[in-house]
């Protein structure tokens, strides 16, 4: 009803305005006064979070995509080889796994049935399996040794977005308690991380105020065919993200690429008009990734592509070669994709409503799905 949607048109709406509570939420509790991460609830001690020599996150959808940003995080911090699976290929593939193999399960639901079954190989192949979940006691987390809830709060719309938001923030949180246990030689930048994480609800909160120019933006590109998303490292699962959420609501042909990956394939996509949104990372840094996004963005405006660009503010070299300009909140470039995943689903959401559709259950998906 009208009152359950707070006064907004979608429940989806909704749900992209609670995204900083929902983020500070989850984050409550969980960093102590001296840095350190507090995760009581896992029941995991820090020994065995020691002995942890592989770790693989399994999912599905929206929540794989979080999987996509962690492994960048988780490997960087920590030097412990990641590798993140769709859950639906995981166990007929015969994964190599054992016990000192941490499973990392996400699902906003707790009850994808390809997510449970990967989780349940995992288990068989005595790994350790800890589930990242929004929804208490529901079966994955049940079945897992141990479990990480988000606190998003109830998600009703079909497309994920401050699900999405809140499982990124607990796998940070996994990722930088992976690091502080092991005791990795990035202890200052450990604790730098986590000061810029709890200030991120704030970035978001000021990010929303500005979706007028994302909502003007998807209106002039409702009568798209298709639409393309590159980004880099972390900027990469982004780019699936929003291809994913236009696919899902707005029933438009929309891909995600690495931006490197373009020149081998992709950029014959591209002709005159085709819109390409780039996610851009900070030019503060690691400023060669930044270089070679640029090249990126002036690659395909060579033939033809109109250009948004996703750029942290003051980033004024990015701007310059786009045909549009979003900008973000300065952070970290690993943090980056709690603001950078923003725009992308508002734009979804005003270019599905341009067209008329359902926000909150678009047609042939389903909010969680109990088959495999
Ligand atoms: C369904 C939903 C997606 C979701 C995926 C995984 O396909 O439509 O929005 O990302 O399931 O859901 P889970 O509950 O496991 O995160």
């Amino acid at each position: 009803t009208a009152a359950e949607k707070g006064g907004f048109d979608s429940f989806m709406l909704k749900e992209i305005a609670e995204q900083p509570q929902a983020v500070a939420d989850t984050l409550r509790g969980r960093v102590g006064e001296n840095g350190e991460i507090v995760l009581d609830e896992v029941r995991m001690s820090d020994q065995d979070f020691r002995d942890i020599d592989k770790v693989f996150i399994v999912a599905c959808g929206t929540s794989y995509h979080a999987g996509l940003v962690t492994k960048y995080a988780i490997e960087h911090w920590t030097r412990i080889p990641c590798e993140v699976e769709l859950a639906s290929e995981f166990r007929y593939r015969d994964p190599v796994l054992d016990r000192s193999t941490m499973v990392i399960a996400i699902s906003q639901s707790g009850e994808t049935m390809d997510t449970l079954m990967a989780l349940r190989h995992a288990k068989d192949q005595k790994a350790r399996v800890l589930s990242i979940s929004n929804t208490v006691g529901s079966t994955i987390p049940r079945e897992s040794h141990a479990v990480l809830y988000t606190r998003a709060g109830l998600e009703v719309a079909v497309a994920s977005t401050k699900a999405f938001l809140t499982q990124l923030a607990a796998c940070y949180l996994v990722g930088l308690h992976l690091a502080q246990v092991r005791g990795i030689k990035y202890a200052d930048e450990v604790a730098s991380v986590l000061r810029e994480l709890v200030a991120t609800p704030e970035k978001i909160d000021s990010l929303l105020e500005k979706m007028e120019e994302v909502r003007d933006l998807a209106r002039q590109f409702s009568a798209c065919q298709r639409v393309l998303f590159i980004g880099r490292h972390v900027g990469y699962p982004v780019a699936l993200e929003g291809a994913l959420k236009l696919k899902e609501l707005a029933y438009m042909h929309a891909e995600g690429f690495a931006a490197g990956e373009l020149k081998h394939g992709p950029i014959s996509l591209i002709d005159d008009g085709t819109p390409v949104v780039a996610i851009v990372p900070s030019p503060r840094g690691r400023s060669l990734l930044h270089d070679k996004i640029v090249s990126n963005i002036q690659e395909v405006k060579a033939r033809g592509a109109t250009v948004i660009a996703i750029c942290e503010e003051g980033d004024h070299i990015a701007a310059t070669h786009a045909d549009h300009v979003i900008f973000t909140p300065q952070s970290p470039t690993l943090l980056a994709p709690l603001l950078t995943a923003v725009p992308m689903q508002v734009f979804a959401c005003e270019l599905a409503s341009a067209l008329g559709h359902d926000i909150d259950q678009p047609r042939n998906l389903a909010k969680s799905v109990t088959v495999e």
